[in-house]
């Protein structure tokens, strides 16, 4: 009998993926790119399993087209590229990696928290054009992150692994979430519930830990920034379009803010021009997971998930972090 064939649409780990190649005729993308919806119907017609990137949209009209496909593993936690109840009435199961990623992730967002506060970009860019001619007492005056209260916006996993970082800089933490966390998970991480005004009011660096949902879309927006303290900073390691990036340039233009920094844009790899175009804004390309080992982890995830639910493996027939259990319990 043939083996199940799957399509991994980029490149990664050759030795994490030689894992599949016992059970599955493997086909692996050699470069990393968007995929139209037609490509992508082609690459998954005759595939059994697919591993795809955040930038992988799969949705009805795609699964309409791929009667063979069982299941898919989203190489990341969000998964807002996956219709899931599309995927779900298809009878296609999904995963994400979730967990793995939550101390890489929380190490980064302190990273552009600090690199905003402390302006490390915009001083980079400065003395790389070579106008470092001698020091000024009062130049390059940035705000303080130790002592300073951070604001988190979505508590999940990762937004409880930011807010327990907090304790080793004795800042304060404060936090709003869709629903409040247990009294002991708020004690180990030091956080505060509050309602999203006083968030608002009251975070010196407020850092964005959302999912993407359409409800989230611009849940900071012009009237969120204005209510925000001039002097803070605003991190989103979350997804584009929860920020509206061109009321936030215009925010940090105008001063209401002092600073921000961006790992997430909406319509990415695109970036609102007016954001490129403010010196007071730390902008990277969705990178907050990628640490060589999280990286590792992650894929290793995505791989173990395909294995399981093609019955292979040590979670045979469990996938560990499938998205849809009920898919795989129907099949049975
Ligand atoms: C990255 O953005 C992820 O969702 O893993």
């Amino acid at each position: 009998m043939s083996k199940p064939r799957v399509w991994i649409s980029r490149p990664f780990f050759p030795d994490i993926v030689d894992r599949l190649r016992e059970h599955f005729e493997v086909t692996q993308e050699a470069e990393e790119r968007a995929y139209t919806p037609v490509e992508l119907v082609a690459h998954l017609k005759d595939a059994d399993a697919a591993i795809i990137g955040l930038a992988d949209r799969i949705d009805a009209d795609i699964l309409r087209h791929t009667p063979k496909l069982r299941f898919v593993a989203n190489t990341g936690v969000g998964y807002n590229n996956l219709d899931l109840a599309a995927l779900t009435e298809a009878g296609v199961g999904a995963s994400n990696t979730p967990d793995v990623l939550n101390e890489t992730v929380a190490d980064y967002a302190w990273a552009l928290m600090l690199a905003a506060a402390r302006r490390v970009g915009e001083a980079e860019r400065w003395l790389r054009a070579g106008q470092w001619k001698g020091s000024r007492f009062e130049g390059w005056l940035g705000a303080d992150v130790h002592g300073k209260t951070i604001g988190i916006l979505g508590m999940g996993r990762i937004g409880q692994a930011i807010a327990r970082r907090a304790s080793g800089f004795r800042s304060p933490v404060i936090y709003h979430n869709r629903s409040r966390l247990d009294a002991a998970i708020e004690k180990e991480c030091g956080a505060t519930y509050v309602d999203k005004a006083t968030l608002l009011a009251q975070a010196d660096h407020l850092v964005l830990v959302l999912p993407f949902t359409p409800a989230n879309r611009h849940s900071i927006g012009a009237a969120e920034l204005k209510a925000m303290k001039p002097t803070a900073t605003l991190t989103n390691i979350a997804r584009g379009g929860i920020v509206d990036d061109e009321a936030l340039a215009r925010a940090l233009a105008d001063g209401e803010i002092a600073a921000a920094a961006l790992d997430v844009f909406e319509g990415e790899p695109q970036v609102h021009p007016d954001l490129l175009e403010q010196d007071n804004v730390v902008l990277s390309p969705h990178i907050a997971s990628a640490s060589r080992d999280t990286r590792r982890d992650m894929a290793s995830l995505a791989v173990d998930n395909v294995l399981a639910a093609f019955g292979h493996g040590p979670c045979a027939g469990r996938p560990p972090t499938i998205l849809n259990p009920g898919v795989l319990a129907d099949a049975s």
